[in-house]
């Protein structure tokens, strides 16, 4: 058996038992696919643990950077209380229809909005809005500008918060201080900056599954 089937195999077998999809979130990736989207979602086992992290956090306020058509923002939003918030930013206006309809089905349009454009366009103006600080911000967009949303994850946050990095491994490419790849420069220096940061503590794991070889970083604000 290939080492991808393995992972796979191992994959359903987590998912079956422990993060089940519902329908809601079957509906958000069949409805994706019908879109166009591509297949670049998180994995269920990857969503459960987002939302356990959430949960752990005890959080009121997410921030996602990157919604693609919502279903991490369905995991992530389901970890909230019925007053909470969960902001999701993503560029792409096809992207935000459909990720607004399947959040809709989820019944979670009460509490998560997906605002649509460059994120680095809205977050001056989420920040301008003085919202409560977000207890977990998942930073899952364009790789190259990685070190601009720590940056702004740390002004929107408060001591104790929790930020995700997704897809930090590149293919192995994020262990090349040579690589050209933007998307390998941009992950290494958001890595250096959460290294060399007095209020950023965290670490980086890979991982492989049902996407194959990757991985993520988890950072905590420390003061
Ligand atoms: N978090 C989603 C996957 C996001 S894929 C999930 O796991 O279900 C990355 C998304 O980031 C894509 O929809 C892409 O359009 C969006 N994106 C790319 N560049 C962006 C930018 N500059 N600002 C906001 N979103 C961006
Ligand atoms: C890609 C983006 C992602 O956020 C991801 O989790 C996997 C792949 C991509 O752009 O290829
Ligand atoms: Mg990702």
């Amino acid at each position: 058996m290939s080492d991808s089937q393995l992972w796979d195999d191992v994959d359903a077998y987590f998912t079956g038992l422990l993060s089940p999809e519902d329908e809601p979130l079957r509906a958000a990736l069949r409805d994706s696919d019908a879109e166009g989207l591509p297949h670049i979602n998180v994995t269920p086992n990857q969503g459960k643990l987002l939302q356990l992290l959430a949960r752990l956090q005890g959080a009121r306020a997410i921030l996602e950077i990157g919604t693609l058509g919502g279903y991490s923002t369905i995991w992530l939003a389901r970890a909230l209380p019925a007053d909470g918030m969960l902001v999701s930013l993503e560029y792409d206006a096809h992207h935000a229809d459909v990720a607004r309809r399947n959040i809709a089905r989820a019944g979670l349009d009460r509490v998560a909005e997906v605002r649509v454009g460059p994120a680095l366009e809205s977050l001056p103006g989420l920040a301008d809005e003085n919202p409560p600080p977000f207890d977990l911000v998942f930073i899952d967009a364009d790789k190259v500008n990685n070190p601009h949303y720590v940056e702004w994850a740390l002004r929107l946050t408060r001591t104790g918060s929790l930020i995700v990095l997704d897809n930090v491994v590149r293919g192995g490419g994020v262990a090349d201080a040579s690589s050209t790849d933007p998307s390998v420069r941009g992950t290494r220096a958001a890595l250096e900056l959460v290294a060399e940061h007095p209020r950023l503590e965290g670490t980086a794991i890979q991982t492989v599954g049902s996407k194959g070889y990757d991985g993520f970083a988890l950072v905590r604000v420390v003061a």
